[in-house]
């Protein structure tokens, strides 16, 4: 089948949700690369939207994925114990403020149960404490709980009548606009810890200690939304970890799986203690195929350090980006691997990536007209300076 074969199919049998798509279908990946079907390769700056950390074809995903599949067991069921499950959960808790998780196959979906987890934390006591509120210009995910989390008008907008009540956004990195939000029913205050989908905004350092300062003072949760920081790519294993503030409840994905889908949501005891059973769950969460994959993934990285790996490439990326003398370039911003260049409004980014397309490069788009790059955290030093090339030659056509 040809590119225009599949657009035919997908133009007329698939939901319309993403538009006119990027016009080429990856079949084939090794490393940071990408081929497509006439086998053109590009070099990935994006990684599926943060999601494979590990890059194509890398042995502790394809290995531990074919390993699970020839034994036979893809799915169980969570009636019964689930190995991977449970070492991924040790994994998970022993490197991050959590003692408790639950394994969910998306972003939205630990969301939901962060946020499910919030409200019975509070119901457990007595407390009318409910509301949850969250950041202009966040993202949290696209089922009903979380759109009414999301800050952008527009993913609410046509659903506003089937949303949920109790949420409200304020001002990111505004203390006082949260202090004034907050009232007797507030049970979570959810943030990332920089805004990824929103434009790749970092909170400040201050802000988010403050945030940590005014929860407890008033006896509110911290939800931190790590589905696209997480995962060693803002150059710790978490992001919270470079702000010396810890959550009460933290949700990640994307990169938990480096491709393939999952979960999770990490909580510390005080709150998973006021959680019983019947309160949550799930068919496919936790599956054995999930967990078998993302506990090799994350081994692999933990043990192999990655997060200093994203540091120092994303040091290394960020300074290049920031060298570039063009006034197409308003401001170089992001964490580690995860990096957001700022274009003027008459400089639409999608145009931007359509031109580093062209020369073999992938690249995303952030709100707020942001070329988000991404790239898988096995990049080579060669292959970034080979974007940096291709990015000054697209901003000069
Ligand atoms: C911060 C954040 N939260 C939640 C989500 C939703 O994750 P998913 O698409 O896996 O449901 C995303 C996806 O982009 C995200 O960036």
């Amino acid at each position: 089948m040809n590119l225009s074969d599949i657009k035919t199919l997908d133009s007329q049998y698939f939901l319309r949700v993403f538009g006119e798509r990027t016009p080429v279908c990856f079949v084939r990946g090794e490393g940071s690369t990408l081929y497509d079907q006439d086998g053109k390769a590009y070099t990935d700056l994006f990684a599926g939207i943060a999601v494979n950390s590990l890059g194509y074809n890398h042995p502790a995903v394809t290995g531990a994925l074919i390993a699970q599949a020839q034994a036979g067991v893809l799915h169980t069921s969570n009636i019964y114990y689930v190995q991977p499950q449970a070492e991924l959960a040790e994994l998970l808790c022993k490197n991050t403020f959590a003692d408790r998780v639950f394994f969910s196959n998306s972003g939205a979906e630990a969301n939901e149960g962060a946020m499910k987890l919030a409200c019975k934390y509070f119901y457990a006591q007595g407390s009318k404490r409910y509301k949850i509120i969250s950041a202009d210009h966040s993202f949290h995910g696209r089922t009903l709980a979380t759109v009414a989390a999301t800050g952008h008008d527009y993913y609410q907008e046509p659903f506003r009548a089937l949303l949920p009540k109790g949420f409200m956004q304020v001002p990111y990195n505004d203390l006082d606009a949260l202090k004034n939000a907050i009232d007797e029913e507030t049970a979570a205050i959810m943030l990332e810890p920089m805004q990824g989908e929103g434009g790749v905004t970092p909170a400040d350092a201050q802000y988010l200690r403050d945030v940590r300062a005014l929860c407890d003072a008033q006896g509110i949760l911290l939800i931190l939304d790590e589905v696209q920081t997480g995962v060693c790519r803002t150059g710790s294993l978490y992001c919270y970890q470079q702000y010396g503030v810890t959550p009460d409840i933290m949700t990640s994905a994307k990169g938990l799986g480096c491709g393939f889908p999952i979960g999770a949501i990490l909580a510390t005891e005080n709150v998973a203690s006021k959680i019983s059973r019947g309160d949550h769950g799930s068919t496919f969460g936790g599956n054995t195929l999930a967990c078998a994959v993302s506990l090799s993934a994350m081994r692999f990285m933990i043990d192999n350090d990655f997060s200093a790996a994203a540091k120092e490439k994303g040091a290394y990326l960020m300074n290049a980006l920031k060298a570039i003398d063009s006034d197409k370039i308003l401001e170089v911003r992001g964490m580690g691997m995860l990096i957001g260049l700022q274009l003027p409004s008459d400089y639409p980014a999608g145009q931007l990536s359509a031109k580093l397309l062209k020369r073999g490069f992938v690249a995303g788009t952030a709100s707020g007209n942001v070329l988000r790059l991404a790239p898988p955290l096995v990049i080579s030093y060669e292959e970034m300076d080979a974007f940096i090339a291709a990015l000054k030659d697209a901003l000069a056509e």
